[in-house]
């Protein structure tokens, strides 16, 4: 008994304990303090790309020849309509005729991107058969996208293909693949001197998932092992639609990736075996599995007693000028002693949830895009956003992911780009015209466009200037932003007072070795030689303590004035906060900028000190 006891509690702790011990400590549980997170004290820069998408079913309208227009005509065994309330994509939101409507929309946002993809079945309704008109269509909605100075940015699968595409086993065969490439190569070759960005497919893991793992989207099989091989093949898709396109005339002009979403799948309960083990295989087959792909080459799709799939080919290694990132939130797992039912999802009463069934989770948004940065590629963030059929959330949202993304660029990933979804409401596959995910509202009736309120931060973020290559937010020309500055003696001055002289802000700090190589000469060239003749030069210490700042004085034994700059907050008004020091402002006598410098260096410096002398 006692030794059936000892028993019982080693395996316990071996197969249990010291497991979930070690999980937990290599995948904690991300939670930042949105209290005292100041969400406004982010900048992007000017060059970042902002966008909004969409995809070609869900918006259009008009789609007769798709599989999600037998899908949406089709009953399950209880003879429900596949969609939620019986709903049909129908017209859509028409933006098959109100392209230049919508267009509108996007100027009215600022953005200067936009993600749409090419319906295959409007194009190639029977196989063969080309519709031109529908390819001018295309060809005319980048014109006009390019005339609003909108770059367009191209899908070439999302979600939906033509029916007798679908009839023929669509992407669970391999001898399918070279229809899709010919469509591509097709649109392609009308459309490569429009389109810069060209995303291959979008998400060929939840395609998969839900397709033929969860069979609520067409074909809406329930098929681990069907589910491997279409994924497969879909990857395989992907790379040779990369390498046929970039062999193409303009191939090697237009950047081609792919777009994978990440959902991470997390325990439920955090020290439950068994919702670590779920979680683990779940993220491996969603997201790890593919990304190991497309470095390696080789890689396995595994489902344990359920399918062991071996990918490989060695084609995959560099077939991404970028990866296009979708991101949501995550799943909570929770495992069970059933073999019908290994597993299912659970929300947390304490998250915020969305309309889906998912919470808001940008921390999460941070790590996806960490993970996906390991394909050291560059990255755009080609979906992300919020259904909120109340419009509460949608700003808390947005703060919230931006400011993550914007983390995720402090440290140093190569993001170039984020595109918001959606544009306006539209058909959210399965779920029908339930999920809100617009920026715009549509009445579906009227199809009238109005813009949400809580879109209003994606907006603002949008018309924020942004930092130059040098990191400064400021221009020549301007009038200096105001602030109060103590000085190491204790008094306080605005920069307003200064109004009259001739005021030079150098922004240092004493661990800067450029600023303590230029300080001597500023304190000869500028202090000592126009402190009578009404110049100013004032050093604002970045973020340092005011005994660190006095001894820093000391040790350079300059006698122009210092002042304090907690928190970088006067720093930020000039500059990225996520840019260095040793830069010089100088502001003339009427409060504008007029000149501007970065490190330390020689001709610029003379050109200041010329500037400076020019003043007086
Ligand atoms: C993504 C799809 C997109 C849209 C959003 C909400 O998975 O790519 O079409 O449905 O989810």
């Amino acid at each position: 008994m006692k030794y059936l006891f000892y028993t019982f509690i080693t395996v316990f702790i071996l197969v249990w304990v010291i497991p979930v011990i070690y999980l937990s400590s290599q995948n904690p549980e991300i939670q930042w303090n949105w209290d005292e997170i100041n969400t406004n004290d982010i900048h992007f820069p000017n060059s970042f790309a902002w966008g909004t998408a969409t995809a070609a079913h869900q918006v259009e309208g008009y789609n007769a020849h798709n599989n999600w227009y037998l899908w949406e005509n089709s009953f399950d065994n209880n003879n429900k309509s596949r969609i939620h309330n019986g709903e049909k994509s129908g017209i859509a939101a028409d933006h098959w005729n109100r392209y230049n409507e919508d267009i509108s929309l996007m100027e009215e946002l600022g953005v200067n991107h936009y993600r749409f993809s090419i319906e295959w079945s409007k194009i190639e309704p029977e196989k063969g058969t080309i519709n031109i008109e529908a390819l001018n269509h295309y060809k005319d909605l980048c014109n006009a996208l390019i005339e609003a100075d909108i770059t367009p940015v191209v899908t070439l699968h999302h979600f939906s293909h033509p029916i007798w595409f679908e009839k023929i086993g669509a992407f669970e065969k391999k001898e399918n693949i070279q229809h899709f490439v010919k469509f591509s190569e097709l649109v392609f070759n009308e459309l490569y001197d429009l389109v810069p960005i060209w995303c291959t497919i979008n998400e060929p893991s939840v395609f998969v998932s839900q397709g033929y793992f969860n069979g609520v989207f067409p074909p809406g099989k329930k098929d681990p092992v069907l589910a491997g091989k279409v994924l497969e093949n879909l990857l395989n898709a992907h790379i040779q639609v990369y390498r046929h396109l970039k062999d193409l005339p303009g191939g090697d002009l237009v950047q081609i990736g792919l777009v994978k979403n990440i959902f991470q799948f997390e325990p439920l309960r955090r020290w439950h075996i068994l919702d670590w083990v779920f979680s683990n295989i779940l993220n491996n087959v969603f997201t790890h599995s593919t990304i190991k792909f497309l470095k390696t080459g080789k890689s396995t799709f595994y489902l344990p007693g359920m399918v062991t799939n071996d990918l490989e080919n060695q084609d995959a290694i560099g077939s991404l000028d970028f990866i296009g990132l979708n991101y949501y939130s995550r799943m909570h797992v929770e495992g069970r002693l059933d073999l019908n039912e290994p597993f299912i999802f659970k929300t947390r009463p304490k998250d915020l949830q969305t309309d889906m069934d998912y919470a808001l989770y940008p921390e999460g948004f941070h790590k996806a895009l960490h993970t996906i940065s390991s394909l050291n590629v560059p990255i755009y963030v080609t979906e992300n956003g919020v259904a909120d059929r109340s419009d509460n959330i949608r700003p808390i949202f947005i703060k919230r992911y931006l400011y993550a993304l914007n983390q995720a660029l402090k440290d140093r990933l190569d993001i170039r780009g984020y595109f918001y979804w959606s544009l306006m409401d539209n058909f959210e596959w399965a779920e029908g015209y339930k999920m809100k995910f617009g920026l715009y509202e549509v009445n579906f009736k009227t199809q009238e466009r109005v813009l949400r309120k809580g879109s209003k931060p994606f907006i603002d973020i949008v018309k924020k200037r942004g930092a130059d290559e040098r990191g400064y937010l400021v221009n020549i020309g301007e009038i200096a932003p105001d602030f109060t500055m103590e000085y190491i003696s204790g008094e306080k001055v605005n920069l307003s007072d200064l109004r009259g002289k001739v005021v030079v802000l150098q922004f240092t700090a004493s661990w800067c070795s450029v600023c303590r190589e230029e300080m001597p000469h500023l304190e000869k060239d500028v202090w000592q030689k126009y402190k009578d003749e009404g110049v100013i030069l004032i050093g604002i210490d970045r973020d340092e303590p005011l005994e660190t700042v006095i001894k820093f004085q000391n040790d350079m034994k300059t006698t122009y004035p210092l002042a304090l700059d907690p928190n970088a907050n006067i720093f930020g008004l000039f500059a990225d906060k996520n840019s260095g020091v040793t830069r010089n402002v100088v502001i003339d006598k009427n409060g504008k900028i007029v000149f501007l410098t970065r490190l330390f260096e020689k001709e610029e410096y003379l050109e200041m000190i010329e500037k400076i002398k020019s003043l007086i």
